[in-house]
């Protein structure tokens, strides 16, 4: 098997063009209006764009694409350099990504991961709207190592639990983003000549685009590059997160540095062979397991954390994100689990040319974030 140098490089999956004429040049507004906004996951690898577009309580895809980083540059610098040419060289490709792909609007909404803001489900005595929020920011300064004056605070109700002597609680999903980390997202907007309509974390945009409104319990893990994100969506809302700082990168590294092979031809092989046993005598699954059991025991302790303390279990686990792909990674974590673990495809409620889904087939788990962020109501 020949390896190639992997380099960076920018896929088109569903250009606006096809679609956009089909929408407004023959049958006018038939078919709807596209949304108003699009969404824009920056990972630390890969950089995904997507538009839709809503006709009724229907949702078709207008546009998407993504841009890969070289593997031997990789990762992307990106958000989490404080250089502004790093900056500058990130909105270049945002740019590009969102011409390349005619996405139609300027306005995005973008992903923000877990590690970079904090997030905690509370219990409070029940309240009015007003008098929890005169409330939260005291819970929030015992929860976040930063002033308030430096964060951006937000919430949601998530519903009513039974209290001390049955009095009545709300729980509520707070979440503190740095305003700093805000301003660079910004920034990076303004550089690339667009506009930022809205920031939302990215596992509250992968339930949205992967699991339907009053769902049983179910895990959600976003598999990345940098960080595997865990969550918990429990009757259509997120009601637990977890980041950690183990994905795809440690899995290339690991066989990079064990094998002493270039990086490059790490990732070749990691993708290519991932957890199956065969292929160089099992030393390429010798090596990623160890990676792959911290990921595994980390959904393991979510899982018997949320079955030890809620009352309704756990049904099943949706996987997005690029090392979601990796082969065997379903079978090693439905035995890690016990319960059902799948791949979510993002695109399967929208409504597509038949030929174009088969086409994504293998990238739409990639798209998940995307998808989400574009699906937001702003
Ligand atoms: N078929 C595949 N098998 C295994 N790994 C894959 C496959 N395709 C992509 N990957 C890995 O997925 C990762 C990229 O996935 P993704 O785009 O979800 O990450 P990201 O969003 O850029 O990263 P992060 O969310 O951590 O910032 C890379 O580590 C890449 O090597
Ligand atoms: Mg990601």
């Amino acid at each position: 098997m020949r390896f190639g140098n992997q380099k960076s490089r920018s896929e088109t999956l569903i250009t606006g063009s096809p679609i956009v004429s089909r929408l407004y040049g023959l049958f006018g507004r038939r078919f709807g209006s596209p949304v108003n906004v699009f969404g824009l996951d920056i990972g630390l690898n890969t950089i995904k764009i997507c538009q839709v577009f809503r006709q009724g309580n229907k949702i078709k895809p207008l546009s998407a694409g993504m841009f890969t980083a070289g593997i031997v540059a990789s990762p992307l610098p990106g958000l989490l350099s404080e250089a502004e040419t790093d900056l500058i060289s990130l909105a270049g490709i945002i740019k590009k990504l969102h011409s390349d792909t005619k996405v139609s609007t300027k306005k995005g909404v973008l992903g923000i991961p877990e590690a970079q803001i904090f997030s905690r489900v509370i219990e409070m005595p029940k309240m009015k709207e007003e008098e929890l929020a005169e409330a939260l920011p005291w819970e929030a300064e015992q929860m976040i190592p930063l002033p308030l004056t430096e964060v951006n605070l937000d919430w949601q109700v998530l519903g009513e639990v039974a209290g001390e002597g049955g009095i009545p609680k709300i729980k509520v999903f707070l979440i503190a983003a740095p305003i700093i980390v805000i301003q660079k997202y910004q920034k990076v907007m303004e550089l690339a000549g667009l506009e930022l309509a809205a920031i939302e974390t990215n596992l509250l945009a992968s339930s949205r685009a992967l699991l339907p409104p009053n769902c049983a319990p179910t895990m959600i893990v976003d598999m990345g590059s940098s960080s595997t994100e865990i969550g918990i969506v429990d009757k259509g809302m997120l009601v637990f997160t977890r980041s950690i700082p183990t994905a795809g990168e440690a899995l290339t590294r690991a066989i990079s540095t064990s094998l002493s092979m270039e990086i490059a031809q790490a990732e070749q092989y990691k993708i290519a062979y991932g957890l199956e046993d065969s292929p160089l005598e099992g030393k390429i699954r010798k090596v990623l397991l160890p990676v792959m059991e911290v990921i595994a025991g980390e959904i393991k302790k979510v899982h018997l954390y949320w079955n030890d303390n809620e009352k309704e279990p756990i049904k099943n686990v949706v996987l997005s994100g690029g090392t979601a792909n990796l082969p065997g990674t379903t079978a090693l974590l439905t035995q890690a689990l016990g319960i059902e673990v799948q791949i979510g495809n993002p695109l399967a409620a929208l409504e597509m040319d038949e030929k174009l889904r088969a086409g994504l087939v293998n990238k739409s788990g990639l798209l998940t974030v995307a998808v989400g962020l574009s699906e937001k109501e702003v």
